[in-house]
């Protein structure tokens, strides 16, 4: 959509500064077109090399993204805050929110027994001096990487798989360089990626991970790092297959120059076994969060890798943030440690697993192909994003437009299954065929 935002300035950076204020005001809204550059031009008596500078500045610094015919357009997710009104856009009101891509907070495990055994053992308060990793969240997590293969010496805490990726890219890479991504991918790093001034160079994946020949191409092309998501791959639900891994790792054995970063966000979660990639290269990450298993809201990954990957990361924290509270670190391995938890986390694994298949059993009783190999994702390829979301939304649910987790691959919507219950699966499944196959005359065009 065209926005109606007046856009001032007679510089460039004047110009972005009017760009920025408009997104933080919420006058600009992610996907808002901003005006071609010979129009805002005009209207502002400035030449339109000043407008394409100020488009140029902004482009860096992912706030908005040029796209051929498309033009310009405020990205998704900006790196500047919205006011608390403009945040995230809502569900259309009284439709059923399929988009959101998060676990069921049903299906999350309670905080509140661990917190207040916590309460009782925390001991005196920690200072700066005594932080850092906690050695005991440490010698746990070493042992669940190492029962999956990941050799994990050497390791550290983010705040979440994202704070972990971005350390990652930002200790290896500088603006401009590329990095190779799903394509399609999470969105959420699509928007780190552009935030960070770097260049998405998109590969394909099938159900068993990235496509061989697309990430020699991607590697062809020079990138810096690649990022792989080990299973559950937001959107499409692809795992990595052993077989999948093996030659991913031959191609890539030995690249001295290549950052490679796995994202194992599943993590308890998944039915499939993790394949792990990490060593294949020198320089190596494999990160897992305990957001989709545990809560969001924890905050936490675990980071493995190299001597010098690691110690980046953990360094540039240093000098930052500082660590992950140790009052966190404690509380996961709480949880970690609680048969309990453990229990419930795999009746969610089970729940999930069934919602999934339920769906694309659903599907494909109408005759839609879905996919969702694993995670609590269904990818659906559709003729046209734009007129299936609409459709779904005027049938009651809300889908989210592929568009988000696309660089260059078709359009699809992505279906999150997390919190479907059984009922839901048919008439969801009705309303999807109906709205990728509308009704209307058939054998007879005008
Ligand atoms: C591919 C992927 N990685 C990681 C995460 C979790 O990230 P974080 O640990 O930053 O919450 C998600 C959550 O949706 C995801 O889809």
């Amino acid at each position: 959509m065209a926005a109606h935002y007046q856009i001032l300035g007679s510089t460039s950076a004047a110009i972005s500064a009017s760009v920025e204020t408009g997104i933080r005001s919420g006058a600009l809204a992610a996907g808002d077109a901003l005006p071609p550059v010979r129009a805002l031009a005009t209207a502002l008596a400035v030449s339109p090399a000043t407008v394409a500078r100020a488009y140029q500045e902004l482009r860096q610094r992912g706030l908005v993204v040029t796209a051929g015919r498309h033009g310009t357009r405020v990205r998704p997710r900006p790196p500047v805050a919205p006011r608390r009104a403009a945040r995230a856009p809502a569900p259309a009101p009284g439709t059923r929110d399929v988009s959101h891509g998060q676990p069921d907070p049903r299906l999350l495990p309670p905080f509140g027994p661990h917190l207040a055994a916590l309460a009782d053992t925390v001991g005196p308060p920690v200072g700066y001096a005594t932080t850092g990793v906690h050695p005991a969240l440490a010698e746990a997590a070493r042992s669940r990487l190492a029962a999956d293969g990941v050799p994990a010496d050497e390791l550290t805490v983010t705040g979440g798989a994202l704070d972990g990726i971005e350390r990652l890219l930002a200790t290896h890479l500088r603006p401009g360089d590329a990095v190779g991504l799903e394509d399609p991918g999470w969105a959420n790093l699509l928007d780190l990626v552009a935030a960070l001034g770097l260049r998405p160079v998109g590969f394909p994946v099938d159900e068993e991970g990235p496509v061989v020949c697309g990430v020699r191409d991607a590697v062809a092309l020079g990138v810096r790092a690649l990022v792989v998501t080990s299973r559950a791959q937001n959107p499409t639900g692809a795992a990595v297959s052993a077989d999948r891994a093996g030659e991913l790792r031959a191609l890539l054995a030995g690249r001295p120059d290549l950052l490679l970063i796995e994202d194992d966000h599943a993590a308890e979660l998944s039915r499939l076994p993790v394949h792990p990639l990490a060593g294949a290269t020198p320089t190596w990450a494999f990160v897992r969060s305990v957001s989709k298993p545990y809560g969001p809201d924890l905050r936490l990954a675990v980071l493995a890798g190299d001597e010098v990957t690691v110690s980046r990361v953990a360094g540039r924290a240093r000098v930052g943030a500082g660590w992950v509270s140790t009052v966190l670190q404690r509380l996961v391995l709480s949880l970690w440690r609680d048969p309990a938890t453990t229990a419930l986390v795999d009746r969610a694994a089970d729940a999930y697993e069934r919602r999934r298949r339920g769906l694309l059993a659903a599907l494909a009783d109408r005759g839609v192909a879905g996919h969702g190999r694993s995670g609590i994702n269904v990818w659906l390829p559709v003729p046209d994003e734009t007129a299936t979301v609409t459709a779904l939304r005027d049938a009651g649910w809300s889908v989210a437009p592929g568009g988000l987790s696309r660089l260059g691959s078709p359009p699809a919507v992505r279906i999150t299954v997390s919190a479907l219950d059984d009922a839901d699966l048919v008439p969801l499944a009705d309303a999807v065929a109906a709205a990728v196959r509308p009704a209307g005359p058939v054998g007879f065009t005008a």
